[in-house]
């Protein structure tokens, strides 16, 4: 049985596998610039986060329709059941699907469609995090944050994305605002390859309530030691980290370090069709690699629900 677990970091974008790209590129008539899942599966080497974003763009393409959206979301619902997932907060990018013609409505609807039955038909609770992506502009931002008003008793809260070096959080202050003033909750990526100056930009500007990866807050003894005292939550995604080249090797990842300075940290999978495994497979890597004990192991899924927006009475249900 694997362990019971919540999974705070994950792009539903991120769970395209080949196979599924493949199919859904046949229905809509849309042409992959690669032969097979084979040779497309060799385009999964990585330099950096810039280079997975390249790619992870680029095969979007394939996903037009509402039946699209539900079947990419029951695919990774299932997987995520079968690795111990009881709830799971899902970041989506609707700009990336806004610029290609595809409407809030489409995505929104369609992830629905099988979030909406995910207890009943996965044993999955459900939250949607609507992402901005920061190489975009605020303007951009703010309009996605308007396209996203009739469809807010779907969205939890909102989260930053894609390219992050340049794109400091202060960027997205106004939105962040328009988005609390509308009761939703508030999460950003920062510190995956940006500095330790994000994650204080995003708690202090943003008001976010959890840190997405939070890597290089280890380059600051004072914001760790800020982080611990208000137990802010990191969502961290070691595969990830190897594959896009923040950590050299799963061997030297700071998840050891960042639990023995009392870090709130959670083990998630980022994009696991890019990346190697689902959160499951993210757990066992972790304590193969860095040779985590049963209890710290078990921590680490505890936390998962601690930092999750769920009520109170629904985590204890959820565990
Ligand atoms: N979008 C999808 N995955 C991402 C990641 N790891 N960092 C930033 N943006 C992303
Ligand atoms: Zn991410």
């Amino acid at each position: 049985m694997p362990l019971p677990k919540a999974e705070l970091h994950l792009h539903i974008e991120g769970t395209l596998e080949p196979e599924l790209a493949f199919r859904l590129a046949a229905r809509n008539g849309v042409e992959l610039p690669y032969a097979d899942t084979d040779e497309l599966r060799k385009a999964y080497r990585f330099e950096d986060l810039q280079s997975f974003l390249d790619l992870y763009y680029q095969l979007m393409a394939v996903l037009r329709t509402e039946q699209d959206f539900e079947d990419l979301a029951n695919a990774y619902l299932e997987r995520a059941a079968a690795q111990g997932v009881r709830h799971a907060e899902i970041f989506f990018d609707p700009q990336a699907h806004l610029a290609r013609g595809v409407g809030m409505g489409t995505v929104v609807g369609g992830l629905w469609r099988a979030l909406g039955s995910s207890v009943e038909n996965h044993g999955v609770s459900t939250r949607l995090i609507m992402c901005f992506l920061r190489d975009e502009s605020a303007e951009s931002a703010m309009r996605t944050l308007d396209a996203a008003k009739p469809y807010l008793d779907r969205i939890t809260g909102i989260g930053l994305d894609s390219a992050e070096v340049g794109h400091p959080p202060v960027k997205f202050r106004a939105v962040y605002e328009a988005a609390a003033a509308l009761g939703l909750r508030r999460v950003a990526h920062a510190g995956e390859e940006g500095p330790p100056e994000y994650i204080t930009e995003a708690l202090d500007l943003l008001g976010v309530e959890r840190v997405d990866h939070g890597l290089r807050c280890m380059e600051d003894p004072e914001l760790v030691a800020r982080l611990v005292r208000e137990r802010i939550p990191l969502t961290l995604c070691p595969l990830s980290n190897v594959r896009l080249r923040a950590v050299d090797v799963l061997a030297e990842h700071p998840l050891p370090a960042m639990i023995d300075a009392g870090l709130l940290c959670t083990v998630n999978s980022d994009d696991p069709a890019y990346f190697g495994g689902y959160v499951a497979d993210n757990y066992h890597a972790v304590r193969d690699a860095l040779g985590l004990s049963r209890e710290q192991m078990r921590e680490l899924a505890r936390n998962s629900f601690l930092a999750s927006f769920l009520e109170d009475d629904e985590e204890l249900r959820a565990r």
